[in-house]
């Protein structure tokens, strides 16, 4: 029997490749989705070296999420090479039709060159159905001045790739600050 999403169609396209339609797609697409207009700037903070995971239907692009390489240290650790998500958005009139959970499995089956993968979320249920577990530890970003901690910060999941050590969710988990974010 096929699985929900094994008919959708999924592709992957670095962010050097995509054209200015497709940028355009992607951009409205996170708008409609997040209902937030700082997703016009997603490709000024991704200029380049991201995968970009998409699920179109005909002609029209209605998924997608981004892999770009960040550094996370789970406690105990060395720094991990890291399959960060961000932007992960289906246009709502086609929500809740596979095609999110269909970009993610294609996503994590395109991250083995990657040591773990992270991502911050509001809807951990989606990402747990998928293999993915929420940090249950302290969380702080990694600085220049030592270590900054985010106390507050809620949502952040991890999927464990082949290349995984062992982690201990309830251990610290650090990031590198990147400029105007932690996580
Ligand atoms: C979160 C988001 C990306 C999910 O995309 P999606 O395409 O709706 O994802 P799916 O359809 O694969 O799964 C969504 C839900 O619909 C369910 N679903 C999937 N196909 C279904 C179907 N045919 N019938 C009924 N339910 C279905 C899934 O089980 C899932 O339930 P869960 O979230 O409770 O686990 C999308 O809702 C979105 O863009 N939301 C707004 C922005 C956002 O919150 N982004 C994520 C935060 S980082």
């Amino acid at each position: 029997m096929k699985s929900r999403t094994e008919s959708i169609h999924v592709t992957f396209v670095r962010t050097e490749d995509l054209n200015a339609a497709e940028r355009t797609s992607i951009v409205d697409l996170c708008i409609a989705a997040h209902q937030e207009e700082d997703f016009k700037n997603l490709f000024s903070y991704i200029p380049s070296g991201g995968r970009h995971f998409l699920a179109s239907r005909g002609d029209e692009l209605v998924s997608h999420a981004v892999v770009t390489t960040r550094w996370l240290q789970p406690e105990g650790q060395p720094i991990l090479k890291t399959a960060y998500v961000d932007a992960v958005a289906t246009l709502p009139a086609y929500q809740r039709q596979g095609y999110g959970s269909a970009v993610m499995e294609h996503l994590a089956k395109n991250i083995s060159d990657y040591e773990i993968a992270g991502l911050e979320t509001e809807r951990p249920a989606f990402y747990e159905r998928l293999g993915w577990e929420a940090w249950r530890g302290a969380l702080a970003g990694r600085s220049e001045q030592g270590l900054i901690p985010t106390p507050g910060q809620e949502g952040i999941m991890i999927l464990r790739l082949a290349g995984t050590p062992g982690i201990n969710l309830d251990g610290m988990l650090t990031i590198e600050c990147q400029e105007g974010r932690i996580w």
